[in-house]
């Protein structure tokens, strides 16, 4: 049985979780209750159904009936439930998930911007096309390449859509091949992406330092490759030197270099793709540029190309146009009438066409360009640095008690492998539940799947010395009991209202609407 003393034995990072238990608020329902009050009509009434006819509902729909203090305290107490960037270090690797700079949200909330409706014309809309423009500017500095769409909503539908020129342009020299190549150590949102563009996935086995076999890929590349996708650096932080004789290898065959550009953290301010020979490529913004990413917040993933792939970019494309801005003018009286304007361009005969409605999440869009432009330059390089040291650190400070698959250099990501703690019957799942009750989120369990029983970690540069130290005490102090009371990391967490949940359970019948009969 474990001891109370021992279920809270914490780090100097103590944060257990609220112990409140919480019915669902429709079981805490009492009839004719009610948060407000209306005063008495003082317009003419009016037969509601009459107006909506058929639609009019006849019966209540069911609603819970609560006070205001009632409704207001089931939600503040289901928030503290959660854990966020805002309470701690949240090292799930390949996510990363640094602070979002609350100057982010500021920006992003300015009335002029947050409403500007997307119907608007583009004579009115000058002020949001010149925002979406300088973010296309930056990110094109950034990375090297020659055009860019912002329309995708997230990294996987970049992948989709680079994938869909990738197609476009194969089809437009007579063949769209067959084939994409794929590193076991990818993210698993690629091979889906190869296959729902109509590809085959050949798998590329990594060599022993995690990066591409030359010779293999040689082997592999043929007149049917149509792409090889590419994480870089891959999901095991490792950073592929040798990517420009990747790309020479690929295009002797007429094949295109995609690379899944999910881990720009690591790279922004250091080295651009367009200057080691990828193609296409997507971005995270949600990921490097700090837009809040998790707990199913909008994301998105623009898809930035080399010039000959340019023509097949998703329609509308945001263009400048010189001179005439007459439409402005009779729109914004006063507005100079001689300068260029911005326009969305639709004719574009090869375009892959639309994948998003509208052009892209931009909200997102606003939060990036204040972090970009917030940094600058050198504290954009500066951010990636940090990112890749803190990794480093940890790397450092846990590699004597986690077992280290790869020893090549780390980036912005290390991941161990819980060989050691699995020889006392202790799984990389167990460890992560433990670290709850240290009042850390669990780091990635069991991913990248070529490293088996995983422990993937990524701090990113929101973290300082003295949070890493706590971390690195929480991870420590846990192999030490894996050592000492194994049974207390396989049952954790212990501080938590619930323990282990039946997470295949969860998975394969999720619960997710209310229905009074299912309840006992
Ligand atoms: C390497 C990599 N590729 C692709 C993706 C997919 O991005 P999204 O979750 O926005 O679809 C992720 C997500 O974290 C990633 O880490």
């Amino acid at each position: 049985m474990m001891a109370g003393a021992i279920e809270r034995k914490t780090t100097g990072k103590v944060r257990p979780h609220q112990t409140q238990n919480e019915r669902l608020v429709f079981e805490k329902s009492s009839p004719g209750k009610r948060a407000y009050k209306l005063p008495p009509l003082d317009v003419p009434a009016v037969d509601v159904s009459a107006l909506l006819g058929n639609a009019h509902r006849r019966e209540a729909a069911g609603l819970p009936e609560l006070s205001e203090i009632e409704i207001i305290r089931h939600f503040t107490r289901l928030s503290t439930w959660n854990y966020a960037i805002d309470l701690g270090m949240y090292p799930l690797g390949s996510c990363t998930m640094k602070y979002n700079p609350r100057v982010n949200e500021f920006v992003s909330r300015i009335e002029g911007l947050a409403e500007a409706h997307p119907y608007r014309p583009d004579a009115l809309a000058q002020g949001i096309l010149e925002v979406l423009d300088l973010l296309q500017r930056c990110l094109l500095e950034i990375t090297g390449m020659d055009a860019i769409t912002l329309q995708p909503a997230a990294g996987a539908h970049g992948e989709f859509t680079g994938l869909l020129l990738v197609r476009a342009w194969h089809q437009s020299n007579g063949n769209p091949r067959k084939k994409v190549l794929i590193p076991d150590s990818a993210h698993g949102t690629n091979p889906a992406t190869a296959a729902i563009c109509g590809y085959q996935v050949e798998n590329l086995k990594s060599n022993a330092d995690g990066g591409i076999d030359l010779e293999a890929l040689a082997r592999q590349v043929d007149e049917e490759t149509a792409a090889l996708m590419l994480t870089n650096p891959s999901t095991l932080g490792v950073f592929e030197n040798e990517i420009h004789k990747i790309a020479d290898i690929l295009h002797a065959k007429g094949a295109l270099l995609y690379m899944d550009g999910a881990n720009m953290n690591a790279l922004v301010g250091k080295v651009r793709p367009g200057d080691f020979g990828v193609d296409v490529m997507h971005l995270n913004l949600h990921k490097t540029f700090s837009t809040p990413h998790g707990g199913g917040g909008p994301g998105s993933g623009p898809v930035a190309c080399k010039g000959f792939l340019e023509p097949f970019l998703p329609i509308p494309v945001l263009v400048r146009r010189e001179g005439d801005r007459s439409q402005v003018s009779k729109a914004r009286p006063g507005a100079p009438s001689s300068e260029s304007h911005l326009a969305w361009e639709y004719d574009r005969p090869q375009s892959v066409g639309r994948v998003r409605a509208f052009y892209g999440n931009t909200g997102m869009f606003i939060r990036a360009l204040a972090y970009i432009l917030a940094n600058g330059p050198d504290g954009l390089r500066q951010t990636t640095e940090d990112a890749v040291l803190n990794a480093n650190y940890i790397r450092k400070k846990l590699e004597d008690v986690y077992e280290l698959p790869y020893k090549t250099p780390s980036m912005h990501e290390v991941v161990f492998s819980d060989k050691r703690q699995a020889a006392k019957g202790v799984k990389t799942g167990d460890i992560a539940k433990r670290l709850i009750d240290y009042g850390f989120h669990p780091y990635t369990v069991s991913f990248p799947l070529i490293v088996h029983g995983a422990l993937m970690i990524e701090p990113t540069e929101s973290e300082s010395l003295e949070e890493l130290d706590l971390f690195v005490e929480a991870m420590r102090s846990i192999a030490r009991e894996v050592d000492e009371t194994p049974e207390l990391v396989k049952t954790a967490p212990h501080s938590t209202r619930v323990s282990r949940l039946d997470e295949v359970q969860a998975a394969r019948k999720p619960m997710l609407r209310w229905r009074a009969q299912e309840r006992p």
